[in-house]
């Protein structure tokens, strides 16, 4: 059972007996989760709560049709990849055909193996080293991947690595300047990185990015820098990642999220939702890429392109194609965008809403216009306390992240208003205040920020919209 804020968990003095202190939780008083279904999570105690959160189950928790799909299979034949058999090669001919720009499939069991695979073929096709990658950027945990993690720009600590600032028009590099001209502001800062790499004799292999930039915080990007970026990464001879871990599978209310920013990748990784709970991720890209890399590395990955991973692959795209789960996430995703909009200048310190389909972002700022961590922060465990579960985001972890399975249902998006109205007006429910995370080591401090002027002070309230969606 679950503890109360005097009473241990002793589910809890077990975990960190069985897993070691320091295993992150995202709540003071954990949740104690033991039921899904759709975008319903259900609590040890009985409670319900609205997952607005998980990308992961794209499809819903606990899809009858995946479950279904995952015990026939495994129930049939499990083996790994190197026998002759259907559903693995079935599933790379689907996803290549989907993604339109890639031939075949190099699949493995998680984001990060996944990039670090992409990172191998762009330099072993190019014969470079070098990475460019966004600052406050994460694609992943293992030494290779990991060093790509929050990176400042212009840092020089890994020879072969470096980030540039992420394009965004809320906090431009260049404050005088917007669109275009912006975009080549941040292009330039991608050509000086690409040459300091040359210079440092590392070469240049890969410009790597998620096209929406989901844990720089959904940022608006300058109209263009996808395109030009694109143009220059090509014209220094490097190749372009396209990192669809979270922007893909349908997010966005359009398959990839490449096509939502007008990116044309070379080399595409997908992951977390693609088995919507079973560990699989692939690499993708022209079949000459592939051929490349299989023939420089011999790569084999125990659980990969299996049989289990094949068909609970199709099933999952099977799924989002015939329930039109990316049109509901384009169609509710924009409805409340525009309703989450509609509170900018009525709520004090929401200072921005953006985001595509069903992945949103809400930034709150302080009275100067900086960012206001501790609202973001504090307004997550009000909506726990009203059953919406969620997080925060961003690169200065101020933004309240909307991010639910693409199966969310409309009337719970409408209850979302209604407790997000609740959450900023009234904050934490008296009763829910033993829940209260704790602050520290959530947050980062809250930086100056470096990009030119803050987002100006909503000052003038503006009526709220009657209950909108
Ligand atoms: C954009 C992005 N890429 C890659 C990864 C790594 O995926 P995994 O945790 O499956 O290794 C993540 C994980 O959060 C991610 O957000």
């Amino acid at each position: 059972m679950t503890g109360t804020s005097k009473t241990p968990d002793p589910l809890l003095e077990r975990r960190e007996r069985a897993f070691g202190k320091g295993a992150k939780l995202f709540y003071d008083t954990p949740l104690h989760l033991v039921r899904g279904e759709g975008a319903h999570l259900f609590a040890a105690d009985g409670r319900r709560y609205v997952d607005m959160y998980n990308n992961v189950p794209c499809v819903g928790h606990a899809h009858p049709r995946i479950v279904e799909a995952m015990a026939r299979q495994q129930a049939t034949l499990n083996t790994h990849s190197r026998y002759l058999s259907e559903p693995a090669i079935a599933l790379a001919e689907r996803l290549t055909a989907l993604q339109r720009v890639t031939e075949s499939a190099i699949f493995s069991c998680s984001g990060t193996e996944a990039i670090e695979v992409a990172i191998r073929i762009a330099r072993i096709a190019t014969g470079a080293k070098g990475i460019v990658c966004t600052d406050h950027t994460y694609h992943g945990n293992n030494t290779l991947v990991g060093a790509l993690t929050n990176l400042p720009a212009g840092d020089t600590r890994h020879t072969d690595v470096r980030s540039i600032p992420f394009p965004e028009t809320l906090r431009p590099i260049a404050p005088n300047l917007t669109g275009e001209a912006l975009a080549d502001a941040y292009v330039a800062r991608l050509c000086a990185a690409i040459e300091d790499l040359k210079a440092a004799g590392a070469g240049f292999a890969a410009l790597i990015l998620c096209p929406i930039l989901a844990n720089e915080g959904l940022p608006d990007i300058p109209s263009g820098f996808m395109a030009k970026a694109a143009q220059a990464v090509h014209a220094a001879g490097g190749l372009i990642i396209a990192d669809e871990v979270q922007a893909g599978y349908g997010r966005t209310g359009q398959w990839w999220g490449y096509d939502a920013v007008g990116l044309v990748p070379d080399i595409v990784v997908t992951g977390k939702p693609m088995g919507a709970g079973l560990p699989l991720a692939a690499t993708t890209a022209r079949r000459d890429l592939v051929e490349g890399f299989r023939a420089e590395t011999r790569y084999f990955n125990t659980f990969a392109a299996s049989p289990l991973q094949g068909a609970v692959g199709l099933a999952v795209i099977d799924v989002l194609e015939s329930e039109g789960l990316i049109e509901n996430a384009r169609v509710l995703g924009a409805e409340l965008k525009a309703a989450l909009k509609q509170r900018l200048g009525h709520w004090p310190g929401l200072a921005d809403v953006r985001g595509t389909g069903l992945f949103l972002a809400a930034e709150f700022v302080g009275d100067e216009g900086e960012p206001d961590t501790a609202k973001a922060f504090d307004l997550v465990c009000a909506l726990r306390d009203r059953g919406f579960l969620t997080s925060i985001d961003g690169a200065f972890n101020n933004c309240v992240k909307i991010r639910p399975p693409l199966a969310l249902q409309r009337e719970d998006g409408l209850a979302y208003l209604d407790a997000f109205d609740a959450s900023v007006a009234h904050g934490r429910r008296p009763a829910d205040r033993s829940l209260c995370p704790r602050r520290r080591g959530r947050t980062r401090a809250i930086r100056p920020c470096r990009r030119g002027p803050q987002p100006h002070r909503q000052k003038r309230k503006r009526r709220l919209p009657h209950r909108s969606l």
